[in-house]
């Protein structure tokens, strides 16, 4: 008998594409093989990204193409499985949005230790931590990924001596923040987590920082570094995402003197206003961020740095977006992946602070910060609108 095929669909970012493979290792252990096509599978997978609404549309645009597609050719349609950020909704929601979804595979049960099918044979992605704890307040991650949760040492080195077994050089660390990886064991500080209190204003949060304790010594990211560099094989290590608020002064070195760690680092600053960042609830100020920007700088002149901004948040004044312009003009990244704020329901900056700038000023500043920072790049420069 013909095997039974599956074809997964993903949207969005590299944890998406991280949780595909894994789920294609899934598929394959239990005796199905990938097919060529979404038109021609049994089992239609679509992973899907909801950081902004235009993510969740293009979700839907698809499902709507496929239903169209089996409509017009009169065939039964493949089992369509949902899974990834969009599952922040709900199943009730879900099913009623997207009628055409069978099922619905919440992303906890990706797990981390499938074993991934990898396209690559050099690069392998590798996710050390799942969810998030930081709750920005535009973001919907934390609902659609949950709770911060860091994956075992044991685990992690495991994966890597594998990918060596097999002749893998290359391995980026995959988390929403790599950095703060195996500090919630340290436990909690003193910000406390937003969805335990439903109704509050910014002002019942406490102020900007770590969410998690000071580790005392060398910072559990860097003892990770320093494990997968002891591999010789192991020629480039990149990360993604850092955060600016457990970026130790112990990482800054790390990376200043390890060339195996690559010389791209990225670090989402969102905005270069103080008040901004503050609604935001991101955990440091534009002080703090320069810092951490002069040190790497200090510690390897061929230190690059990328960003993520975001540009007509609630409430942006144009004193605000101006001074994330001069510190753009300052700081000189490499690369800028700006996006236009996209209210998500569920979110507390969605139920807090009115989404008060026009479109055709949030794509104005869009605009001018672009040109600002990916002037150098503009071929190839991320547009993320
Ligand atoms: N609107 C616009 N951009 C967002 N991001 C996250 N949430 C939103 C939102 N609601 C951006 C941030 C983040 C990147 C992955 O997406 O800049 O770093
Ligand atoms: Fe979202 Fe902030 Fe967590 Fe990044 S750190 S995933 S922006 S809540």
């Amino acid at each position: 008998m013909k095997n039974k095929t599956y074809y997964i669909h993903t949207f969005g970012c590299q944890s998406n594409k991280s949780d595909s493979e894994r789920i294609a290792g899934d598929y394959e252990a239990r005796g199905y093989t990938e097919a060529s096509d979404w038109r021609v599978c049994d089992e239609l997978i679509v992973n899907t990204c909801a950081i902004r609404q235009r993510a969740e549309d293009r979700a839907k645009g698809f499902l709507h193409n496929v239903r169209v597609h089996f409509n017009e050719i009169g065939k039964q349609r493949p089992k369509i499985i949902l899974t990834g950020c969009m599952t922040h909704h709900g199943n009730e929601k879900l099913y009623e949005m997207l009628p055409i979804v069978d099922e619905i595979l919440p992303i906890n049960e990706v797990g981390f230790n499938t074993a991934a099918i990898r396209k690559d044979v050099k690069h392998a992605w590798i996710p050390i931590s799942t969810g998030c704890n930081s709750f920005c307040t535009y973001c919907i991650v934390p609902y659609s990924r949950g709770r911060e949760q860091s994956r075992d040492f044991e685990a992690i080195i495991t994966e890597v001596e594998n990918l060596v077994d097999r002749g893998f050089e290359e391995i980026t660390l995959l988390g929403m923040n790599v950095n703060s990886w195996g500090l919630e064991k340290l436990g909690i500080g003193f910000r406390k987590l937003m969805m335990e209190n439903k109704e509050f204003t910014r002002d019942d949060l406490p102020d900007n920082q770590s969410q998690y304790l000071t580790p005392t010594g060398t910072p559990p990211f860097v003892k990770l570094l320093q494990a997968i560099s002891a591999f010789e094989q192991i020629k480039k290590i990149r990360f993604m995402t850092s955060n600016p608020w457990d970026f130790h002064d112990e990482l800054i070195a790390e990376i200043g003197r390890n060339k195996k760690i690559d010389r791209y680092v990225h670090l989402p600053i969102q905005s270069g206003s103080n008040a901004v960042l503050y609604r935001m609830n991101r955990g440091y100020t534009k002080e703090r961020y320069l810092e951490v920007i002069n040190k790497l700088r200090a510690a390897d002149p061929d230190i690059v740095v990328g960003t993520d901004i975001i540009v007509g948040f609630a409430g942006e004044t144009e004193a605000e977006f101006e001074e994330t312009v001069q510190l753009s003009k300052e700081i000189d990244w490499k690369v800028g992946f700006v996006a236009i704020y996209s209210p998500r329901p569920g979110t507390a900056s969605f139920r807090i602070y009115p989404d008060d700038i026009p479109h055709a000023e949030k794509k104005r500043r869009w605009e001018v910060l672009d040109q600002i920072i990916n002037k150098d790049n503009f071929d190839s420069r991320p547009v993320v609108i």
